[in-house]
């Protein structure tokens, strides 16, 4: 997505060799009319699957999640992320470990709010590992729902994640794929074979 490229050339820094920022935009500060444009272009991707809620995590997700779940005419769920949660009845859980923090998180949705006759798309703003987008595919598996794919704005492609998620022949569609950070430079997947 070109537009996302621009910007992300424009305002995203370079922190680390895996660690791209990009507060100004999409994890501080938000775009809206880019978050628009990114919310048809899921929606874009995928119009014949037939969505029926979208699942997200708090709290990056929530932006282009909301702004697909607009482009598609569909309720928008987020998973909230608890330190540890005492049992209830009422919840999908899932336990996610962050590479980044050195720790687990349990994540949950109310059962209320996707049910076994669902199609879902997860939404979230970046691939790395793909803890967060394992949690949130058990649950969906708990909630017996179909799980369409998976959209994300920003894929680290140097980072397991996308491989070990495309290997269980699960669709992912990333608006962006970077190569690598190395030497305070973003490279872009499309670049290298261009
Ligand atoms: P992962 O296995 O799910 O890929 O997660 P990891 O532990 O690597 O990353 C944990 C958090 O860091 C997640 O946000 C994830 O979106 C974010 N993240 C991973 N790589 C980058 C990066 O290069 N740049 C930025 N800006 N964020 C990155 P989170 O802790 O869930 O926080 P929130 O921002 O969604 O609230
Ligand atoms: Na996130
Ligand atoms: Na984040």
């Amino acid at each position: 997505m070109q537009i996302l490229k621009d910007k992300i050339r424009q305002e995203g820094k370079v922190l680390s060799d895996n660690v791209l920022k990009v507060d100004s935009f999409l994890n501080h500060q938000i775009d809206p009319t880019l978050m628009k444009e990114i919310g048809e272009e899921f929606a874009e991707r995928f119009r014949n699957s037939t969505i029926t809620k979208i699942l997200s995590i708090e709290s990056s997700g929530i932006a282009p999640a909301t702004m697909t779940g607009l482009a598609l005419g569909v309720p928008v769920i987020f998973a909230r992320k608890r330190k540890s949660l005492t049992l209830s009845d009422d919840l999908y859980t899932a336990s996610v470990y962050s590479y980044t923090k050195k720790e687990s998180n349990d994540i949950s949705i109310s059962k209320d709010f996707i049910h076994d006759d669902d199609t879902v798309l997860i939404i979230d703003d970046f691939l790395a590992n793909g803890q967060a987008a394992f949690g949130l595919m058990k649950i969906v598996e708990q909630t017996g729902a179909s799980l369409a794919g998976i959209g994300i704005v920003i894929e680290k492609g140097f980072q397991p994640g996308g491989k070990l998620i495309r290997d269980r022949g699960i669709r992912v569609e990333s608006l962006t794929t970077i190569r690598s950070l190395q030497n305070g430079i973003v490279e872009f997947f499309e670049e290298v074979h261009a």
